[in-house]
């Protein structure tokens, strides 16, 4: 048995489909268990980039299987896209399996996403709009439509026509296009080719995954967002729909927390963050504007700036407790390459209390000022760094003082978007 989970350690985006790509050559078997197409993860092979959100990004490696959980809310129009795509450049799909109990997100969802958003005015998550937040609604209230639900039909649209009740009844009130009529057809016009398209993807999952595992077969658990985005352990309300840390994994596709091996949080070597919600090492101005082109810092769902900062060790600790972090991954270390100066904050200062754990509330974290630690660049491309000893000294010691802040050894460090550009210190499987 070896199963490893991939999990983004501060507010997404910190490179897990690149490493996600990197170790399914390693695996059996690859799977997404929660979230939905607001994941952007994107991959680059041979100088190619690829952009996924819903098919998992094991999919690059022919022999591995692909798995998209019960966890997963689905935007079919996306996922059939995905797979389009990827047959158009001549990446098989032959191994991909979604879920039957998989939830679908609904066009009343995307109204329903951004109605919400507009009702909260000043005080917004600044979601991607994706519909995710209204379908994991749904599926709490018991009344979500699976994939099953859309395979058998009947259901479907039993189900489509209480939703349509419910929303259309909000919708009118909000002054907003309700779902009838002319409008309704098209809906189940357009699910029934989805229905077509989908189903020679769709199974079984529970059984798949836990026969391969009882088989002694390698899986790697693809997280998508980031800890801090956690429903529950993230910085709540902004912070998205499902449990994005490793626990969410074994819901997500059905498998029991004692099967998992290794635990590898996703961390880059500075902090991003899109949509709004409290970032303490937030940089503005210059300094922000100067990390964010050296970074790319460009959302790959919603095209959004991302909010830039320096490496926050007290986000990085609390998520290696509320994941079970045994390994910690840093990417992007080539991007703090021409900075003379790099700082990380080692704990908050609030009214002159230092805090080295992270404060409960978004109130006392508003009151939290970051206390950093300055280290020297280096000043030199490491880009093509392939072995931890190739790394200039001081970036050497940069990872050395992660890895002790943070009280988790970093078995890979990313030096660059492709494939190839990782320096791998321990291996996971
Ligand atoms: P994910 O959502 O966690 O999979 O991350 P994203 O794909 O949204 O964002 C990470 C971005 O950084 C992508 O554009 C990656 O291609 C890129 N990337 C990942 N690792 C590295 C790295 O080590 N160096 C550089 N320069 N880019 C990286
Ligand atoms: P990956 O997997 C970064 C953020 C949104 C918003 C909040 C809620 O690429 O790391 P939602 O649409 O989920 O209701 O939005 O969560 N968010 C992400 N930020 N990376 C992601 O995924 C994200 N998925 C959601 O920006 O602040
Ligand atoms: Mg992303």
């Amino acid at each position: 048995m070896a199963s490893l989970i991939v999990v983004g350690s501060q507010w997404g985006d910190e490179g897990k489909g690149k490493i996600t790509d990197y170790l399914a050559s390693q695996a059996d078997m690859v799977l997404r268990c929660q979230g939905g197409s607001n994941a952007g993860h994107t991959i680059v092979v041979n100088g190619k980039k690829h952009a996924l959100h819903l098919v998992p990004s094991g999919i690059f490696n022919p022999d591995t299987i692909c798995v998209v959980g019960n966890g997963v809310v689905l935007d079919l129009g996306i996922v059939l896209l995905e797979i389009k795509k990827l047959q158009e450049q001549g990446i098989s799909t032959k191994n991909l399996v979604i879920s039957e109990k998989a939830h679908i997100i609904m066009p009343y969802h995307f109204t329903m996403d951004d109605y919400q958003e507009s009702l909260k005015g000043d005080k917004k998550i600044g979601t991607t709009r994706r519909g995710i937040g209204p379908a994991y609604m749904d599926k709490v209230a018991r009344q979500g439509i699976r994939l099953m639900d859309l395979l058998a039909w009947q259901p479907f649209l039993e189900k489509l026509d209480y939703n349509l009740n419910e929303k259309n009844e909000i919708f009118r009130r909000a002054g907003l296009p309700v779902i009838e009529g002319e409008i309704k057809e098209r809906l189940i016009a357009d699910f029934a080719v989805y229905r077509e398209q989908i189903t020679p993807y769709v199974g079984e999952t529970i059984y798949l995954v836990n026969e391969a595992l009882e088989a002694g077969q390698k899986l790697l658990f693809e997280g998508a967002q980031g800890s801090m985005l956690d429903l529950d352990h993230g910085t709540y309300p902004f912070v998205t729909s499902s449990n994005t840390v490793a626990a969410g994994s074994c819901s997500g596709v059905g498998i029991g927390p004692t099967r998992i091996d290794k635990i590898l949080g996703i961390a880059k070597a500075y902090s991003t963050r899109v949509g709004e919600g409290p970032f303490p090492t937030e940089l503005t101005g210059e300094a922000g504007d100067n990390l964010r082109n050296l970074g790319n810092e460009f959302g790959v769902t919603t095209g959004r700036s991302r909010r830039v900062g320096w490496f926050d060790s007290v986000v990085v600790r609390y998520s290696a407790l509320v994941n079970g972090m045994t390994h910690l991954c840093v990417t992007k270390l080539d991007i703090l390459d021409t900075l003379p100066e790099i700082k990380i904050c080692t704990g908050y200062s609030r009214t002159g209390v230092i805090l080295k754990k992270m404060p409960s509330t978004l109130e006392e974290l508003a009151k939290c000022k970051p206390i950093y630690e300055t280290m020297p660049g280096w000043l030199a491309d490491t880009s093509g760094c392939r072995r931890f000893e190739d790394l200039p000294e001081n970036a050497q010691k940069y990872i050395l003082r992660l890895e002790e802040l943070c009280g988790l050894p970093v078995a890979m460090v990313a030096v660059g978007a492709d494939r190839e550009q990782i320096i791998v210190r321990q291996s996971m499987f």
